[in-house]
C-alpha cells in the first residue's frame, strides 16, 4: 500500500465513523452505548416501551444525539416525562425524514392536566443542558406540555417543529410548546409551534432569546412572572408571528406572586385573527383559571417593551388588555387592527403612555 492509500484509508475510515453513529433501535442499546461511553448516538425507530422514559442521562458530556426514522411510545397513563436529556456540551439534532411521535391522541380527553382526566406523561422532553445545542427536531402529538427547559445554560435551540395540530380537533390541551424556567442564556430560534395552550411560556430565566418562531392555534407567547419569588429578566422576543391563537403576547404574574419582570421586551411581533386579546399584562393571574380579582403587588413589571406589534384582532376580540397594581418604564407601541369587543377598563398603565382600552363595567 502506498502512503497515500493509507492516507486515504484513514480518511475513509474517519468519514465512516463520522457518519455512523452507534445505532439505537432498542432500549437495550441505548444502556449499551451508555455503558461504552459512545459519542455519538443516532436514535432510530425506536419504541420506547409504556411506561418507560427515554432517558439519555449517562451518556458521557459532549455526545451526540441523533434522530432517525420514528420514535414512537408505549401507551400507559403515568406522569412521565416520555424524553430526558441532561448533561454539557450536548449536540441533540434530527435527521433528515425523522419524527418523535407522541401519539397524544391516546391520552387526549379535553382535560390536559385538570384532575379528572387521564393521567397524560409529560413533558414530552425534559432538558436541562449547559453548553448545547438543539436542531432541527420534529415532535408529533404530544400527551401533554411539549418541551421543559429547566435550569439550562448557554443553550441554542434552532429549528424545532412541534406540531400538535391534530389536538384542536381530538381533544389536545395544555399542550405547552416552549415552557422555560430557571435558565440563562437560552436561545429558541425559527421554529413553530402548533398546539392548545401557550407558544412560550417563560416563567423564570434571565438572557433568553425567542426570535423568528411561529405559534399557530394555541394561546400566545407568555412570560409569567412571581412563581415561587423567581425573577424574569432580560428577555428578547423578537420577529414572530402569533396566528389563530386567543392571545397574541402577555405578561402575567401570578395573584399574591413575588418576584420582579424586569426588561422584557416583545419586539416586532405579527398577530394574525388573534381571537380574544391582542396584548396582555395582568397581575392577578391565577393558574389554568385565568385572570382573577385584582391585581396585586409583589412582582413589579418594569422596563416592558411592546415595540411594532401589529396585524389584527378578530372583531368580536379587543386590542389590549393592562391590568396591573405596579408597572413602571414601560414603552408601548402597538398598531393592532379589529378588536373592538368593549371589555373591561386597563389599570395600572403607567402615566404617560396611551393605550387604548376598553370601557365597560368590571364584572
Ligand atoms: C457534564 O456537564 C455538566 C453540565 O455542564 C456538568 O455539571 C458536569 O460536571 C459534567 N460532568 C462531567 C463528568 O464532566
Ligand atoms: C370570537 O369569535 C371566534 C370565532 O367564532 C371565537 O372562536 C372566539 O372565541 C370569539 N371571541 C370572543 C372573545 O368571544
Amino acid at each position: 500500500m502506498t502512503s497515500r492509500m493509507i492516507a486515504f484509508g484513514g480518511l475513509f475510515f474517519l468519514i465512516l465513523q463520522g457518519a455512523l453513529g452507534f445505532d439505537v433501535s432498542t432500549m437495550e442499546q441505548l444502556e449499551q452505548a451508555k455503558k461504552t461511553g459512545q459519542k455519538l448516538v443516532t436514535v432510530r425507530n425506536l419504541q420506547v416501551p409504556a411506561g418507560k422514559t427515554l432517558d439519555f442521562q449517562g451518556l458521557p458530556n459532549g455526545t451526540t444525539i441523533e434522530f432517525a426514522g420514528r420514535v414512537t411510545f408505549g401507551y400507559k397513563e403515568w406522569n412521565g416525562p416520555l424524553m430526558i436529556i441532561k448533561g454539557g456540551n450536548f449536540i441533540v439534532k434530527g435527521l433528515k425524514g425523522h419524527v418523535i411521535d407522541g401519539e397524544g391522541q391516546r391520552w387526549w380527553d379535553g382535560l390536559g392536566g385538570i384532575t379528572g382526566g387521564k393521567t397524560k406523561p409529560a413533558p414530552f422532553i425534559y432538558m436541562q443542558l449547559e453548553n448545547s445545542f438543539v436542531n432541527d427536531l420534529v415532535f408529533k402529538n404530544a400527551p401533554m406540555t411539549v418541551m421543559a427547559i429547566n435550569a439550562c445554560r448557554n443553550l441554542i435551540m434552532n429549528n424545532i417543529d412541534i406540531d400538535n395540530a391534530l389536538g384542536h380537533t381530538k381533544g389536545g390541551h395544555n399542550t405547552d410548546g416552549f415552557d422555560v424556567a430557571h435558565s440563562e442564556n437560552v436561545r429558541i430560534t425559527n421554529s413553530r409551534v402548533n398546539n392548545q395552550d401557550d407558544c412560550l411560556a417563560l416563567s423564570s430565566g434571565k438572557n433568553i432569546v425567542f426570535a423568528n418562531n411561529e405559534c399557530r392555534g394555541g394561546h400566545g407567547i407568555a412570560v409569567i412572572g412571581g412563581f415561587d419569588g423567581d425573577n424574569v429578566e432580560d428577555i428578547l422576543i423578537k420577529d414572530c408571528k402569533v396566528i389563530n391563537n386567543n392571545i397574541g403576547v402577555r405578561v402575567k404574574t401570578i395573584l399574591g406572586g413575588k418576584g420582579y419582570v424586569k426588561r422584557v421586551t416583545f419586539d416586532n411581533v405579527e398577530l394574525k385573527d388573534v381571537s380574544e386579546i391582542g396584548v396582555v399584562v395582568i397581575g392577578n393571574y391565577y393558574g389554568n383559571n385565568g385572570p382573577k380579582g385584582e391585581p396585586t403587588k409583589g412582582c413589579p413589571i418594569t422596563n416592558l417593551v411592546m415595540n411594532n406589534i401589529h396585524g389584527n384582532v378578530l372583531n368580536n376580540g379587543t386590542k389590549h388588555w393592562v391590568y396591573v397594581a405596579e408597572g413602571s418604564d414601560w414603552t408601548w407601541n402597538t398598531n393592532i387592527q379589529g378588536g373592538n369587543r368593549p371589555w373591561q377598563p386597563c389599570k395600572g398603565i403607567p402615566k404617560g403612555l396611551n393605550i387604548e382600552c376598553g370601557t365597560n363595567k368590571v364584572g
